[in-house]
């Protein structure tokens, strides 16, 4: 990965940068003083602002959240005994010492994947759907413990969160994920049980909203799943969990660092941070062309429309709406937990560059 190739030369440099760039906190040395650090400047606001969010923040608008509240329930995950054969998950063999915190697997990716690959009628999420879905919202993992070109690597996140990516040495195993930093095992009430992964107990509502007509599986299908935000703590956006880890591609501090209004890495809507990113915001310059974006045919619609988010929206039927407001985010371009096509974007590279399909939605460039 190219940031790790931009990390390992400065290691030692990275803590004393942090300490000069981080805000807030005092000057106490090590990762746990880091993370408390990098924690209250990503979930603060850079300018040192107040902390907002309450561990108590109102529930999802979207409610009704599998392993969560009346739908958590103990056995699909714990066994007390370990007694009898078939206790594991879908019947299989129980390991008769038992498993750490009376599991059912010997860790939690072994736990979720026992019932999400290959198992009909749960949401599939590795490789080829069992479940023979359309499209996936969530995309697919590749092979659990290989490197995923194709999206995010998954393995059993055995490494404390920081130093997946961070004083990396050369022979470390490739940095990768696992289900339980993004979703809540225990659910929060909030969307998939999305969490903060930095700091879980802080996570705000967060606006997914699949479509109240979908029944079963079905709303798991990119198709009926919509973005919205009202741009304060009370809803943020779904991809607010992604700066926990990718903290530096988000944000004017960070996408246009010289403030100069042009930007240096692709702007994306970021409201904890203060930015909404607008379809038409590029009319006037003539980098966007919300006309073409809004009528949806020609340059760039020989895929599906990319997906978007709205701000404000706080209803499916909200998140669905059309038009030069419609903001981009980071699921525009990438499912999370990867797809088909390198870096898990939403339509294939062409000839090693991304080619324009998907990017001429919004930008119009190639028929000009
Ligand atoms: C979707 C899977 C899942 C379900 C359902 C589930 N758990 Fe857990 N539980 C886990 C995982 C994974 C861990 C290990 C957490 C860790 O590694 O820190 C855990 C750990 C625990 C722990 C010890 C650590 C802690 O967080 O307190 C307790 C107690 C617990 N579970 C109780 C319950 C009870 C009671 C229920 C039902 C109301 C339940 N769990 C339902 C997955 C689940
Ligand atoms: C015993 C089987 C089983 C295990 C083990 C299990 N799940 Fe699930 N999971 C399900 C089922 C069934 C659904 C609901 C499918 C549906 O909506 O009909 C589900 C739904 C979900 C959803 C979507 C929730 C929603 O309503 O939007 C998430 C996210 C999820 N699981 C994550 C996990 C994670 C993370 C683990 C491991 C800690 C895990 N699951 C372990 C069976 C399981
Ligand atoms: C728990 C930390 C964590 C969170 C949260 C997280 N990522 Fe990542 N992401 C990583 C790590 C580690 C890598 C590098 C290794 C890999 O590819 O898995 C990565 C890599 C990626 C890649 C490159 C994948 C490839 O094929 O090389 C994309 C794209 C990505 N993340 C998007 C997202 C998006 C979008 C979100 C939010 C919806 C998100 N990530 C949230 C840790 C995270
Ligand atoms: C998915 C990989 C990933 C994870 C996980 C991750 N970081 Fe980072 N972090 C980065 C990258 C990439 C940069 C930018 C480095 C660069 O510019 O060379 C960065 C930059 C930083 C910086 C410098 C801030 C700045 O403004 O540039 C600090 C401090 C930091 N990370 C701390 C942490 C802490 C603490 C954690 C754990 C909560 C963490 N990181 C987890 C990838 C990661
Ligand atoms: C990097 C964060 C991240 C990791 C790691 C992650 N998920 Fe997800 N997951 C998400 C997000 C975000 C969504 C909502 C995606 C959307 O609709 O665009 C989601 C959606 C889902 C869904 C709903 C189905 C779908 O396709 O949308 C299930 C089920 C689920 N995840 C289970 C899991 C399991 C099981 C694992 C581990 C094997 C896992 N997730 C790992 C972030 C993550
Ligand atoms: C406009 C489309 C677009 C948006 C929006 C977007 N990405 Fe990407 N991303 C790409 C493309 C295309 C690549 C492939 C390599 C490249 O061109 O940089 C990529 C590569 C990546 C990578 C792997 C390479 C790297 O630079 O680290 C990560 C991680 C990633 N994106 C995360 C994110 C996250 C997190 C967000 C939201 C904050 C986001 N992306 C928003 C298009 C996008
Ligand atoms: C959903 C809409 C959308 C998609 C899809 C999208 N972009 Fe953008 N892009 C924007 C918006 C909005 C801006 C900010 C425009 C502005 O303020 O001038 C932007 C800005 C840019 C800029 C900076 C323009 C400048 O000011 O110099 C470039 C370059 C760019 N995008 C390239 C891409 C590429 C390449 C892709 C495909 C990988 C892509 N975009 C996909 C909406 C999108």
């Amino acid at each position: 990965m190219l940031f790790v190739r931009r990390l390992d030369p400065y290691l030692g440099i990275l803590l004393v940068f942090a300490a000069i760039s981080m805000p807030c906190g005092a000057q106490d040395g090590g990762l746990p003083g880091l993370q408390a650090r990098l924690r209250q400047t990503i979930h603060s606001g850079h300018g040192g602002k107040g902390r907002s969010v309450s561990p108590d923040a109102p529930a999802d608008a979207t409610g009704g959240t599998y392993h969560s509240g009346a739908m958590l329930h103990c056995e699909n995950c714990h066994v007390m005994h370990a007694s009898h054969d078939g206790q594991g998950y879908n019947g299989s063999a129980q390991n008769p010492s038992g498993y750490p915190h009376l599991l059912k697997a010997a860790n939690s990716l072994e736990l979720c994947l026992g019932c999400h690959d290959g198992h009909a009628g749960i949401p599939d999420v590795v490789a080829a759907d069992t479940n023979g879905l359309t499209e996936r919202s969530g995309g697919m993992f590749g092979t659990p413990g290989a490197v995923n070109a194709n999206g995010h690597n998954l393995g059993p996140g055995a490494t404390y969160l920081c130093l997946r990516c961070h004083f990396r040495g050369p022979g470390d195993p490739a940095p990768e994920v696992t289900c339980t930093d993004c979703h809540n095992a225990h659910g929060n009430g909030r969307a998939r049980n999305l969490q903060w992964a930095s700091w879980p107990e802080g996570t705000p509502p967060l606006g997914l909203f699949t479509d109240p007509s979908a029944t079963d599986l079905e709303q798991y299908e990119r198709a009926n799943v919509a973005y919205g935000t009202d741009g304060t703590v009370n809803l943020r956006e779904v991809t607010n969990i992604c700066i926990d880890c990718h903290h530096t591609l988000s944000g004017s501090y960070y996408v246009d660092s010289d403030g100069n209004g042009i930007p240096n890495k692709h702007p994306v809507t970021e409201t904890e941070w203060g930015a909404t990113v607008r379809v038409r915001d590029g009319d006037a310059r003539h980098t966007t062309d919300s006309a073409h974006w809004v009528d949806g045919t020609g340059a760039g619609f020989d895929v599906p429309r990319s997906r978007f988010l709205n701000n404000p929206a706080t209803s499916y039927s909200a998140a669905t709406s059309v038009s030069a407001d419609n903001t981009v985010f980071c699921l525009s371009c990438h499912k999370v937990h990867g797809s088909e096509n390198p870096d898990g974007l939403l339509w294939p590279e062409q000839g090693g560059t991304v080619g324009p399909n998907g990017c001429d939605q919004c930008h119009n460039k190639s028929a000009s």
